[in-house]
């Protein structure tokens, strides 16, 4: 049996596979499907989470070594909607398809977070492996500048 902790919950998971991908078990085990399936091998980012904190791809880490750690998802995120980034990503109307945003939010998240300030290159470099097939990138750079200067 293996235990993971998910949004502040724990959830003791029996028969899974130890190298079953976190992603696996987030969607498919436990009913989080906010975090996404996109290429399954580390390049697009439409998985991210957080793990104890920092930005991680769910589809490569086996289950696991993610066992007893903390986890966070876009579910988690905030209890309501009310995380900077979340005000800002509707405040800039952010999304057009919508695939890629729970990872790109975060993404930027996990960079924002202890921040006073950021520059667009900063936000560039942190941003770079969040791949959006529709294009948002410069409302999601408005979007974390608005949300670093509310913060
Ligand atoms: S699905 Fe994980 S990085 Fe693309
Ligand atoms: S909003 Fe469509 S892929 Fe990013």
């Amino acid at each position: 049996m293996i235990e993971i902790i998910v949004n502040d919950t724990r959830h003791p998971l029996d028969n899974v596979p130890e190298d079953m991908p976190l992603l696996w078990v987030l969607r498919d085990r436990i009913g989080l499907t906010g975090t996404k399936f996109g290429c399954g091998g580390g390049f697009c980012g439409a998985c991210t989470v957080h793990l104890d904190g920092e930005a991680v791809r769910a589809c490569l880490l086996p289950i696991a070594a993610v066992a007893g750690r903390r986890i966070t998802t876009i579910e988690g995120l905030s209890k309501d909607g009310t995380h900077p980034l979340q005000r800002a990503w509707v405040a800039e109307d952010v999304p057009q398809c919508g695939y890629c945003q729970s990872g790109q939010l975060m993404q930027a998240a996990a960079f924002l977070k202890g921040r006073a300030s950021v520059s667009d290159d900063e936000i560039t470099a942190a941003m770079s492996g969040n791949i959006c097939r529709c294009g948002t990138y410069a409302r999601i750079r408005k979007a974390i500048r608005r949300a670093a200067s509310e913060a």
